[in-house]
């Protein structure tokens, strides 16, 4: 088996303000095989890049994302909460790829500028707030970037991840060549150790379950299954990971991680 694949978990969101333009290319100057981003709709149905729900931590606006337009968030600042945005004595203040809102049409633009084969993982977040147009948005924007139906050579290639067996399901159905990533937090009760279901191909357990648990990983991949896991950013993590021979790693900390393998 080869090395497993190196995702930075909201672009190099250790150094560098979480989900911005700047994160995401210090994470493709690192050498990242890929990027890890989240995605939720604005009350206007654009798609963008942002984790929690409520604005409050990282940036400068408060309340719900989903209860403001593009143009509200665009006029927001999103980095300078950041340690690593913080400008010492006598140097500039951060450029507008540390603090502007991403939305996910730049991150593609980005991510397909980069003159080199790039991954691209998009979670979804919260499926039953938005009825499933999270999914169906950002199925109807792949195709438009001609992602949706991923070959083994084009220069992105997509996954989409949810912690809903819903949106997983929503996905495959709408795109079923876009392979998908069935994140858990726990193992549930309905979950058999066998092939994943909701056409999911990979299975994405978080760290500490990986932890609590760590027949977890060959069990999954024995059955058929990738195995990619979250948020592997502490040495003795990344250790475990790589003896359970995981196939992917989301870490906060790419170059950590890249150097652990000598790439
Ligand atoms: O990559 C999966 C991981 O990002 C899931 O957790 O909360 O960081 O979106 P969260
Ligand atoms: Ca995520």
């Amino acid at each position: 088996m080869g090395d497993p694949l190196v995702f930075a978990h909201r672009g190099s969101s250790a150094d560098l303000p979480e989900h911005t333009l700047a994160a995401y290319l210090r994470a493709l100057d690192e050498g990242a095989d890929g990027l890890e981003c989240d995605v939720r709709l604005t009350r206007d149905g654009h798609l963008v890049c942002v984790h929690d729900r409520r604005l409050d931590r990282t940036s400068n606006g408060t309340g719900l994302v989903s209860a403001r337009t593009l143009a509200e968030l665009e006029a927001l600042d999103f980095g300078s909460w950041h340690p690593g945005c913080a400008p010492a004595d006598g140097d500039e203040p951060p450029d507008e790829s540390h603090t502007r809102l991403l939305t996910l049409e730049r991150l593609l633009d980005a991510v397909l500028a980069a003159g080199r084969p790039v991954r691209l993982l998009i979670e979804t977040k919260h499926p039953s707030r938005y009825g499933g147009n999270v999914e169906r948005r950002l199925v109807t924007m792949l195709r438009r970037y001609g992602l949706a139906e991923p070959g083994p050579d084009d220069p992105v290639r997509v996954t989409v991840m949810s912690f809903s067996p819903l949106a997983v399901r929503r996905v495959h159905d709408l795109a079923p060549a876009l392979p998908t990533v069935l994140l858990l937090e726990v193992l549930p009760g309905w979950l058999r150790l066998g092939r994943l279901p909701f056409g999911a191909r990979i299975a994405g357990p978080g760290i500490a379950l990986v932890r609590a648990r760590p027949q977890l990983v060959p069990a999954l991949r024995a059955a058929g299954n990738q195995v990619y896991v979250w948020t592997v950013n502490e040495p003795a993590d990344l250790e475990l990971v790589l003896d359970a021979g995981v196939d992917g790693i989301i870490t906060d900390r790419p170059a950590q991680a890249l150097a652990r393998l000598a790439r």
